[in-house]
């Protein structure tokens, strides 16, 4: 199976970055294809709201960016799982530009199913950046929910949660 793993963390050391080195440790220990994007690292802007994307775009977007590295791996992908600290109580900037982008070529074309890792400072943080996962992506792609992992900070840089993500990997 093709994975993609969307890193919206800027910190490489951060919990974010844990979870998701233990999910594809696991992931390709059991023979999948991972492609793990630190998109905080890349050049992708926010939406336009031109609507060149569905009006003369033929699903493609006026913007030229990282985004272009994007979009293949998007529609290549059997799962998508989306990686993101808390910030203000959902995704980070850089995870919310991402999402906003897919705008322009919608459902991804391959990808059945989905899951989701968040890092907070706090617990109980999580019901936003969940409802756009179930509401605007996991749901609305009709992709399987395989789960959400939570974690404050500590408990993603735990062991317990490495070896949680690793074994989640290598079932998926
Ligand atoms: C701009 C900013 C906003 C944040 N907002 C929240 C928040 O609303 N709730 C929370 O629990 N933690 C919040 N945090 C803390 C981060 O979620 C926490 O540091 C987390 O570990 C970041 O993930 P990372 O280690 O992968 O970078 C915020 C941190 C920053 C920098």
């Amino acid at each position: 199976m093709r994975i993609l793993v969307l890193n919206g963390s800027a910190r490489p050391d951060g919990g974010t970055a844990a979870m998701v080195a233990a999910f594809a440790r696991g992931a390709r220990s059991a023979g999948h294809d991972v492609d793990v994007l630190d998109i905080a690292r890349m050049d992708i802007h926010g939406c336009l709201g031109c609507e060149y994307c569905h009006a003369r775009g033929n699903g493609s977007c006026v913007q030229r960016d990282d985004m272009d590295e994007v979009y293949p791996l998007w529609d290549a992908a059997d799962m998508i799982v989306i990686a993101s600290p808390i910030y203000y109580g959902s995704f980070s900037g850089q995870m919310h530009c991402l999402i906003h982008r897919t705008y322009a070529g919608g459902i991804p074309k391959r990808c059945t199913k989905m899951a989701l890792l968040l890092c907070s400072g706090a617990r109980g943080v999580y019901d936003n950046a969940e409802g756009i996962y179930h509401g605007f992506l996991q749901g609305y792609f009709g992709a399987e929910d395989c789960g959400v992992f939570e974690a404050t900070t500590g408990e993603a840089t735990s062991e317990r949660m490495a070896e949680r993500l690793q074994e989640f990997g290598e079932r998926i």
